[in-house]
């Protein structure tokens, strides 16, 4: 063993991460992978030096405040951090880190999905051929929506953003995008940018999201918002859930006034999601696949681990986010 400290990983990962945890480190593993309770997650804590943890588990203010003395360090597995209170943290001098780059190339490939299977009613699709209720072929037989050569929509051109705007161009769409700071022209790569959330929403013919949750992207896509798309837009999120207003897609889903949406994300994932997305033919779902490639997931423990391997040699962790 590499290192004397002992880290508690809360859920199961790929077996290359358990293999190098198991190496380095005396782990105590989740082999069940079950979701624990904020009462288990403090209690297994106690004795442990860190966490190493998913979006899975929520450490808000109060599970943060009970950890024991012993946690140092939390190594999130995955690139959003807001499961995790980093003032609550910071507060008992607990450090907070993510996995931020390792992930962009996965994520922008289900954004580009998503886009796809909502403009191409991949929904109504794959229904009618699983159900066997595929008769015919016609001219006009589900016509759905071109992509290449129109405008696409990103809020939020962080790493994931600015990969799935390398990605929509694939496409040959017109990049536009909204961000708090405007990109340096080698990075905006052409990219169209609008200072105001309100412009930028009213020139994407698809609109992608891509901004972190926090308290100012909270339901930032509402009725408001979305009387500024055109008509007939598209809406991707492979972002957090929290960032739409979901009644106020829904109704516009509902009018076509959003043409369609394909969500990875939802509010209330995985159990509790606003029904209509169940309904509604003209919305593509996934579960929170963004991540999801064996290169991706093991790339995203590596670097938790290189996290880890850092603070206990005494270093700074490259991914400190508190
Ligand atoms: C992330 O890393 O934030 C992904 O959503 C998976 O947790």
């Amino acid at each position: 063993m590499t290192h004397s400290a002992k880290i508690f990983v809360t859920r199961q990962l790929p077996p290359a991460v358990e293999e190098r945890l198991a190496n380095d480190y005396d782990c105590d593993f989740n082999s069940d992978d079950r979701l624990y309770t904020q009462n288990e997650l403090v209690e297994r804590a106690s004795e442990n030096d860190a966490i190493l943890c998913c979006h899975t588990e929520q450490l808000n203010a109060e599970t943060i405040q009970r950890l024991p003395e012993s946690i140092r360090i939390i190594a999130n597995f995955s690139v959003g951090v807001d499961h995790c209170d980093l003032e609550a943290a910071a507060k008992k001098s607990i450090v907070v880190t993510n996995t931020p780059d390792v992930l962009s190339d996965s994520t922008a490939e289900i954004a580009m999905l998503c886009m796809l299977g909502a403009a191409r009613r991949a929904t109504e699709g794959q229904h009618l051929v699983r159900s066997d209720q595929w008769h015919d072929w016609s001219p006009t037989f589900m016509l759905g929506t071109q992509v290449t050569g129109k405008r696409f929509g990103i809020i939020g051109m962080g790493r994931v953003g600015q990969v799935t705007a390398k990605r929509a161009r694939g496409f040959d769409m017109e990049i536009h995008y909204h961000n708090r700071r405007r990109l340096d022209p080698s990075a905006e790569q052409g990219a169209i940018y609008h200072d105001s959330m309100e412009s930028l929403v009213a020139s994407s013919d698809v609109l992608s999201l891509h901004c972190p949750n926090n308290p100012d992207s909270l339901g930032l896509l509402d009725q408001k918002l979305i009387t500024h798309l055109p008509d007939g837009a598209i809406v991707v999120n492979t972002a957090r859930g929290t960032v739409v207003n979901d009644d106020a897609l829904v109704d516009a889903l509902k009018t076509g006034k959003v043409g369609a949406a394909g969500l990875d994300v939802f509010n209330n994932e995985p159990s509790h999601i606003h029904s209509a997305y169940r309904e509604l033919s003209n919305v593509f779902v996934l579960p929170h696949l963004g991540s999801a490639t064996v290169q991706t997931r093991d790339a995203m423990g590596f670097r938790a681990l290189d996290n880890l391997d850092a603070y206990f040699e005494g270093e700074e962790p490259g991914d400190r986010v508190a």
